[in-house]
């Protein structure tokens, strides 16, 4: 265990009770103690628009966005699928973050991706849609374990909590792999 990491969180459902959010929660709890996850929110960033960059009418929220990630040492994609792709909220988070050119906040950040659904195949179309855009913009996302966690409508109990010590297991095995992967990167 080295210093403490710090992993921006950004879960793609704004749903109150999303099973997406559920899983952020498990994981943030299952974290060894050297890395702190810290959702980061998205829900009143102004929709992407060319014409506002970097003029006098740039929304602050995309400021303040932009430097909640820039000041983390990796990011942490917890996301269900929408029409085998990722929810718009998260990808106007992404066009976001990326931009003015040549200032994206997601160069050489490392990223793990974990996706959920109540469906068999546990969004993997989103996890991979979410892994192509993350390879253009050059953050270094870890390639396994792969979190595709289907029938999630069994997978947690009334209060939250993880239904599957299996489950709790294999995810704790998943950020243990994070850390490692986000200390690769790490200069000092
Ligand atoms: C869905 N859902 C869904 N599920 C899936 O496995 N593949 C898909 O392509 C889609 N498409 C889709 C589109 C839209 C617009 C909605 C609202 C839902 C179902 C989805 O997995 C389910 O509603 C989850 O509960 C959403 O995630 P959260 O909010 O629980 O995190």
């Amino acid at each position: 265990m080295g210093t403490r990491l710090d992993v921006a969180v950004l879960i793609g459902s704004l749903r109150r009770d999303s099973y997406s959010r559920r899983l952020a929660s498990s994981l943030e709890v299952l974290a060894p103690a050297s890395l702190k996850l810290f959702p980061v929110d998205f829900r009143n960033l102004p929709l992407f628009d060319q014409d506002l960059e970097e003029s006098e009418s740039e929304p602050t929220e995309w400021t303040r966005f932009r430097e909640s990630v820039r000041g983390s040492d990796a990011v942490l994609f917890v996301t269900p699928e929408y029409n085998r792709s990722i929810p718009g909220g998260l990808k106007n988070a992404i066009d976001v973050g990326s931009r003015p050119f040549g200032a994206s906040v997601w160069d050489s950040k490392p990223a793990a991706v974990a996706s959920v659904s109540p469906g068999a195949m546990g969004g993997f179309g989103a996890n991979h849609h979410l892994r192509q855009s993350l390879v253009f913009l050059n953050a270094p996302t870890m390639p396994q374990p792969e979190v595709y966690l289907g029938g999630a409508s069994s997978l947690f109990a009334g209060d939250g909590a993880l239904i599957n010590g299996r489950t709790a297991d294999f995810l704790s095995g998943f950020l243990v792999a994070f850390e490692r992967w986000i200390r690769r990167f790490q200069s000092d």
